[in-house]
């Protein structure tokens, strides 16, 4: 019976994401691939090896669905996440995400990058070099139970990106992607509600000047390639102020 209401989860969480248009060509694969660069990249060129290999099949998608976010909490403890990212995911320092509320989807993803130097950050590629997969998933599945909290005050009218785009630069509303409450949205786009201003602006550097590529095909690193560090700028107090979703 489990496995019945298992599946259905799964065929429900799935049909979500070819709806969202944001998964387009899942695969099946074994538990195996999901420890291992799932890509095979011969005859590509070296930049492509380093991008975007994390593969979304049934084996991702079971594994995240299985976290166990009462071991996961433990795992956070003994692995001094809590150090950094505050006791419920909340960060005390300006440039250290606030991971509370992070759909399990994207943390998985974020490490599993890390772990393979796909997306660059010592600290990071330390800790997740020391978790398997489903430790990883069941700490990912503690803090997506927590609850994001604006960073700052003073919340704004969104600006016309969030909201509207600008078709002209052919920049789709930020909204579309990562949900009206900027809470995140299937499984590829992260909550960015009560993100910590410095952390943001730096996220948005980083795409801007392709010194992050972990996001398939590129995506934000076209949207944010195009906006003015004015722009970076206010998105990022509308984000940090935004209160969560009640
Ligand atoms: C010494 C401080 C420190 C510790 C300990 C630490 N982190 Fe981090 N973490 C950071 C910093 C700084 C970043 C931002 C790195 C970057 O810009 O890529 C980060 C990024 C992340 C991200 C990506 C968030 C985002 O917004 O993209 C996740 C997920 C994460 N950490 C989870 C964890 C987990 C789980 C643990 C424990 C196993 C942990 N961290 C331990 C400092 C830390
Ligand atoms: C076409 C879909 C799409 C649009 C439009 C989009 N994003 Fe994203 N965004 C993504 C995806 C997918 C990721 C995850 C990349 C990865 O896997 O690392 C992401 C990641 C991010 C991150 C990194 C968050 C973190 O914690 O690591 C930030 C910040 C961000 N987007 C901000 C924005 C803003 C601001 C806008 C609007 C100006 C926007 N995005 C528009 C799809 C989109």
């Amino acid at each position: 019976m489990k496995q019945v209401k298992q599946l259905k989860h799964l065929s429900l969480v799935t049909l979500t994401l070819l709806i969202s248009g944001l998964l387009t060509a899942p695969a099946i694969a074994s538990e195996k691939a999901v420890e291992e660069p799932t890509t095979k990249t011969e005859g590509k060129a070296p930049e492509a090896e380093k991008e975007a290999r994390f593969i979304w099949n049934f084996a991702t998608i079971e594994l995240i669905a299985k976290g166990d976010a009462k071991n996961g909490e433990k795992l956070a403890k003994v692995h001094k996440c809590k150090k950094c990212h505050g006791d419920t995911g909340i960060s005390d320092e300006d440039d250290t995400p606030s991971i509370a509320g992070q759909p399990a989807a994207y943390h998985v993803k974020q490490m599993f990058d890390y772990k393979e130097g796909i997306r660059e950050e010592k600290t990071m590629a330390k800790k997740a070099k020391k978790l398997s997969m489903t430790e990883t998933a069941d700490i990912a599945a503690w803090y997506a139970e927590q609850k994001p909290e604006p960073s700052q005050s003073g919340g704004k009218k969104p600006p016309a990106l969030v909201t509207e785009g600008d078709m002209k630069r052919l920049l789709l509303p930020c909204n579309v992607c990562h949900g009206k409450e900027g809470q995140g949205y299937g499984y590829e786009a992260p909550a960015l509600t009560g993100q910590k201003r410095e952390h943001f602006v730096d996220l948005m550097t980083a795409f801007k000047d392709s010194d992050r590529e972990n996001d398939h095909y590129q995506r934000m690193r076209f949207v944010a390639g195009q906006l003015t560090e004015k722009e970076i700028e206010e998105l990022a107090d509308y984000y940090a102020a935004k209160p969560s979703e009640e």
